[in-house]
């Protein structure tokens, strides 16, 4: 009876399926539309940071229920201290505001939050609330909710290559027997798995400097919705599109 005043919408929701044995244990997210989102409805482009905040909380929530384990958020890369400084002032606020209203939440759901980026480099009181909320998720065994902050693909690579170089000084290893997985050991990401999804919301379908050595293998999905318009419906359809595709690897 109830089910008689579902809208349509409500009805197509229900039906998404995941096949529970093949989640992405890896998703990594560009969340991409927060100023289109704000300037379609003449508001300031922080709202839509504002908004886009909002829906990190919901995307946790359900990655964290679906049984994803590691989840990598694209919050602020490298390249992004080059607009407004009111709009950088701003987004540098969002962390703290969103530790402040939902790390008990996160502690409740066992979430472990990490970060790879520069946060060194990040305004004090940012950069605070960030260790504060690492060192009180630390021995959380659930999701792990990995901001990239500061970040850049790049970036990341000549350091990792510093890194390398000063190990190898130290060692009689040659360099001719670097391998990957040596190189990866030095990355930022060197915990985690490569992601096997990526979604990029917006329509945009680039990957903007994002986890380049990590995502050569990955699932590309381009959803159109805005980022404050992604919902957990959206990120369980991206899964299902995922579970669609066959990944080969290279081979045949
Ligand atoms: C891209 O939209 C979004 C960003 C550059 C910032 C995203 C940051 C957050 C959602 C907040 C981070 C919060 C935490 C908790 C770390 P855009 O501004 O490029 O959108 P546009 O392409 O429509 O202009």
């Amino acid at each position: 009876m109830f089910n008689k005043f579902k809208n349509k919408k409500d009805t197509d929701k229900q039906n998404i399926e995941l096949d529970l044995h093949n989640i992405p244990e890896h998703i990594a997210i560009i969340m991409d539309g927060n100023g289109r989102w704000a300037k379609n409805r003449k508001l300031a482009r922080i709202k839509g940071h504002y908004e886009g905040m909002q829906t990190i909380k919901r995307i946790t929530r359900e990655a964290s229920n679906i049984g994803v384990k590691y989840l990598t958020l694209y919050a602020f890369s490298t390249e992004n201290w080059s607009r407004p400084e009111k709009e950088v002032k701003y987004i540098m606020s969002l962390p703290i505001d969103f530790l402040s209203t939902f790390l008990p939440e996160l502690i409740e759901k066992d979430v472990k939050v990490e970060t790879v980026g520069f946060v060194d480099q990040l305004p004090e009181k940012t950069r605070e609330a960030i260790e504060t909320a690492k060192a009180r998720t630390k021995d959380n065994q659930g999701l792990r909710l990995i901001f990239a902050i500061n970040y850049g693909g790049r970036a990341e690579i000549i350091h990792s290559v510093k890194s390398l170089y000063h190990e190898l000084q130290n060692s009689e290893q040659s360099i001719d027997d670097l391998t990957e997985a040596q190189f990866s050991s030095h990355l930022m990401t060197k915990h985690y798995p490569d992601p096997e999804l990526l979604i990029r919301t917006s329509g945009e379908q680039r990957i903007s400097n994002f986890l380049i050595w990590q995502l050569s293998y990955s699932e590309f999905i381009f959803n159109s919705k805005l980022w404050p318009d992604f919902d957990a419906d959206d990120l369980k359809e991206c899964i299902k599109i995922y579970q669609s595709r066959q990944r080969r690897f290279g081979g045949l």
